[in-house]
Formats: structure tokens, sequence, C-alpha cells
């Protein structure tokens, strides 16, 4: 297959995330017969998707592989493609090539606790990651579940039916937490780190996958590393400027590495042989 041709997909359902509605999760359907068996992804890998006219942009794919049906992409307003994204109605055509890098390592993964500490639009990947690992069918395949999120305010969160529903399970140790609580918030206050700190992990036989904001990892994993966590065990989601997705262009390389191809996801002890362009 033509690895720049995009399959061709429908608008399903387009739902405001954020009170504010700069954050939008895009339901899509696969418009043409037969692609919709072909397609299959691992949790963390991300797509192209491109608007005839406007231009391409990398997103991660939202949902996860064990949903059958829709692939889901949140999109943060920041730009042209981005903001034409927030502007589609159902039935409206997009196109997306995928699925397109690494995902999250789940051979690494199985047997062992995890530890997912996300924020911002990031957590788009490690909701899918959750979804998967929460899944009947795989549930057993990692022990203990421990998810950190956390948003500027209540009303950036993202995900809350998914975050009801995990929080009822005795078998996911969730903490959600905001930076600035409004008068609505009953829950934890206090940036996504600190949250972190407050854990009681066993360091050997946990897993950490983290994805966020700049500010939020680069306080994140001082804090892991004091739980005692290497850096063969801390698993980082990149969001590089891209521009193919494959490995042609040279947009997105750190060193020799090429993020849309051996990442997006890198161990911190891959990244430490890499120059530190991050
Ligand atoms: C692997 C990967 C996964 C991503 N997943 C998501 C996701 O799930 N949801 C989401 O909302 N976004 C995600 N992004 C970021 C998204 O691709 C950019 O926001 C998008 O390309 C902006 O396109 P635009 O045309 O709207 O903005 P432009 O008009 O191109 O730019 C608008 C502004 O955004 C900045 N910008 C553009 N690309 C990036 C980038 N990659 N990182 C930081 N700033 C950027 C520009 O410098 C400019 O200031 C991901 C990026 C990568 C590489
Ligand atoms: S985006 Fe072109 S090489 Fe990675």
């Amino acid at each position: 297959m033509n690895p720049y041709l995009p399959f061709p997909m429908s608008v399903e359902k387009s739902v405001a995330e954020t009170d504010d509605g700069s954050i939008r999760t895009i339901s899509l359907s696969f418009a043409r017969n037969g692609d919709s068996e072909a397609f299959s992804f691992r949790a963390g890998q991300f797509a192209e998707l491109s608007l005839l006219g406007t231009g391409e942009a990398p997103f991660g794919i939202a949902s996860s592989p064990v949903d059958p049906g829709l692939l889901d992409f949140t999109v943060s307003r920041a730009g042209l493609v981005t903001s034409e994204l927030h502007n589609l109605e159902t039935g409206d055509r997009v196109g997306m090539r995928g699925p397109l890098g690494n995902g999250y390592p789940l051979e690494e993964l199985e047997g062992r606790d995890v530890l997912v500490v996300g924020g911002g639009f990031g957590f788009s990947t490690l909701r899918a990651f959750t979804g998967y690992a929460l899944h009947p069918d795989n549930r057993g395949l990692f022990g203990g579940m421990t998810v950190v999120y956390g948003a500027r305010n209540p009303g950036l969160l993202l995900y809350r039916k998914d975050l009801l529903e995990w929080g009822k399970r005795d078998d996911i140790d969730l903490r959600v937490t905001v930076d600035t609580p409004d008068g609505s918030w009953a829950g934890r206050t206090g940036v996504v780190p600190a949250a972190v700190r407050e854990l009681r992990i066993d360091a050997g036989r946990t897993t950490a996958l983290v994805c966020g904001p700049p500010a939020m990892i680069r306080y994140t994993l001082p804090v892991l590393n004091e739980l005692g966590l290497p850096p063969e065990r801390v698993f980082l989601s990149l969001e590089m400027k891209m521009k193919c997705g494959i490995g042609k262009c040279g947009r997105c390389n750190i060193g020799e590495a090429y993020v849309c191809t051996d990442g997006p996801v890198f161990s911190l002890a891959r990244l430490s042989t890499l120059p530190g362009e991050y």
C-alpha cells in the first residue's frame, strides 16, 4: 500500500471535551468497505489526519484497540488544521494515514504493575492504553494499575465518563488532580508530580508510561527516579513536530532517531543516549 495514501474516513461525532471547547474528541468510521477489518493498531500509536485544501497533522489514537468500530482523536485547537478539525460535522470526510509509530511496549508491560501518568491532550493515548488494559480479555495480563491524571482546572478534564467508570473499579488506583479547583471540585488539588510523589509503589515490579505537557514531564521524571524507577522502565511519548510520519522527510529527528518511526514512545534509557532536543 502507498503509505502516503490516506484512508477515507467519515465523522460520526464530535464532542467538546473541555468546558471552554478548546479540546474536542472526533470519532471517525472507515468510509470504504473492508478498511475497518484490515486496520489494527496498538495503544500509543498515532495517525496523520488530513483535510483537503487545508493540510495534515499527527494525532494520537485516543480510543482503545479493543473498542470496536470508531477511532477517536482528541484535538486541541492550535492552528490551521486543528481549527478546521474542530469545525467538522457528522458526515464530513477526513483522510487518515496510520497507524504510525511504535506504540506503548506491551511486551515490557505484561506481567508488571503499570503506572500511567498523564496531563493535557497527552492523556489521549494513555486513555487508549488504560482502556486496553482494563478490558476483561486483557486485565489479567497486567499487575496493579495506577493512573495519575491532571488538568489545570476541572473544566479542562478530559474523558469524564471514563474517569467515573474507572473510579468505580477496585482493580485500578485512579488519582485525578487539578492545579486550580473551582467551587464544584471535591477531588484532589495539586500538580501531577506531587500526586505521583504520594504513591507507594513497588518499584521493582512497576513500569511507568508518561505523556503530557513539557512542564509536567520535567517535574515528574525526577519524582519517578525518587520512587526508584530505573530509566529502562520509564517510557515517554514525545510530540515533536512532524511532517511525513514515516521516516522520509527528516523533520522529527533527535540525533539518529526518528520520532515518527523509532517513537513516539521511548524509554528514558534510550533518550539518554540521544541529544536533549525534545
Ligand atoms: C505523535 C504526535 C501526536 C500528537 N497527538 C496529538 C493529540 O492527540 N491531540 C492534539 O491536539 N495534538 C496532538 N499533537 C500535536 C498536533 O499534531 C499539533 O497541534 C498540530 O500539528 C497543529 O497543527 P495546526 O495546523 O492546527 O497548527 P499550525 O498552524 O501548524 O501551528 C499552530 C501552533 O501550534 C504549534 N505546533 C504545531 N505542531 C506542533 C507540535 N507537534 N507540538 C507542539 N506545537 C506544535 C506551532 O508551532 C504553532 O505555534 C501530536 C503531535 C505528534 C507529533
Ligand atoms: S516526520 Fe518525516 S521523518 Fe519523521
